[in-house]
């Protein structure tokens, strides 16, 4: 039987790709947003966003989540709805009642309905982390997040331990790092894959970082998540994505190699987390990850924009 996918944050640039996966599986997505934006996910799915069975609502209510996980009886949570770093440090109060308070009713709701729902999948993220911390920086490590996403973020993780051990709800914490692909275009590192549309147009694009990070192809993540709802590990994993380490310039040697007369340009610090992170659980634990190389996943985002801007 079709499993029913709950999928929060849905309007979101992980959440039309993990509708993409759900669906591909022949599942069922339903959508849980407070936006009313679907142009990711008819930028991901095309005409396939009808197949997303959308209902709007707040992460931050409880009786809400309460009722589409019953009105809509859901088998299994992937959880994305979140504000990132710059809505956080715009709005700290509502940044922790979207990211805090927002996953402890997911939590809290499934914990009263493991019958049907045997776990939890969430997005957790390389914030945990911060430059000081070693590179690669253990799987095993983050707890000194610099910023209040970051700890939201490892509030998370802390709230899937507990309610593992004292409500035995088992559940997977991912933590992505810059995701780029289709889709992408809020947030602190949203500057790569908008560089990647703009190459696309024919515009420049300044890029606000340098340094080297790690590249999660959003297509891969959301895969991950997929695969994560449906493994039956048991306990509260966290694990970080096996992204691809690059520096900005190699990001946009990608994108020139795809659209050679690209104008990006790029400057200031480094991203604020270690730019390595090891990544070695999901492989052993779930299965093996899946690894698009990066100049491949460049390639496929900027053919992607130009055929959706062509038609
Ligand atoms: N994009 C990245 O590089 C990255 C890196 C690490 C972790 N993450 C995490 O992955 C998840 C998905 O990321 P994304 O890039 O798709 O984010 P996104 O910002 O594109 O999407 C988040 C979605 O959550 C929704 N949302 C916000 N407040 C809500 C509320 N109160 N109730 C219901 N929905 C609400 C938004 O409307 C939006 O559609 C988030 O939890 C994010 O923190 C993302």
């Amino acid at each position: 039987m079709a499993e029913r996918v709950l999928v929060t944050g849905v309007l979101g640039c992980l959440g039309a790709w993990v509708s993409h996966c759900v669906l591909e599986d022949g599942d069922e997505v339903v959508g849980f947003d407070l936006g009313e934006d679907t142009s990711r996910l008819e930028l991901v799915l095309g005409g396939g966003a009808r197949r997303v069975d959308l209902v709007r609502g707040d992460i931050a209510d409880v009786a809400a989540v309460e009722s589409v996980l019953d009105e809509r009886e859901i088998t299994r949570v992937i959880h994305l709805a979140a504000l990132q770093v710059p809505s956080v440090r715009a709005n700290p109060p509502l940044g922790m009642q979207v990211n805090v308070a927002g996953t402890v009713n997911v939590f809290d709701a499934v914990s009263r309905r493991l019958g049907r729902i045997p776990n939890v999948t969430y997005a957790s993220s390389a914030a945990v982390y911060t430059a000081d911390d070693p590179s690669p920086a253990p799987e095993s490590g983050g707890t000194h997040p610099g910023t209040l996403y970051g700890v939201s973020k490892l509030a998370d993780e802390g709230m899937a331990r507990v309610y593992h051990a004292e409500q035995g709800v088992p559940s997977i914490g991912l933590r992505p790092y810059v995701v780029y692909g289709p889709g992408r275009d809020q947030g602190m590192t949203s500057g790569p894959s908008m560089a990647m549309l703009a190459a696309a147009k024919g515009e420049p694009f300044h890029i606000g970082y340098s340094g080297s990070a790690q590249y999660d192809y959003a297509p891969d993540v959301a895969r991950a998540l997929v695969m994560a709802a449906h493994s039956g590990v048991q306990g509260a994993a966290v694990y970080n994505v096996p992204g691809a380490l690059a520096d900005v310039s190699e990001i946009v040697a990608s994108i020139r190699s795809a659209v050679p007369r690209a104008q990006i340009t790029w400057d200031g610090g480094p991203l604020p987390f270690p730019a390595a992170l090891e990544a070695v659980g999901f492989d052993r634990d779930v299965g093996p990850f899946p690894r698009t190389q990066l100049a491949y996943g460049v390639a496929a985002t900027v053919a992607h924009f130009r055929r959706t801007l062509a038609a």
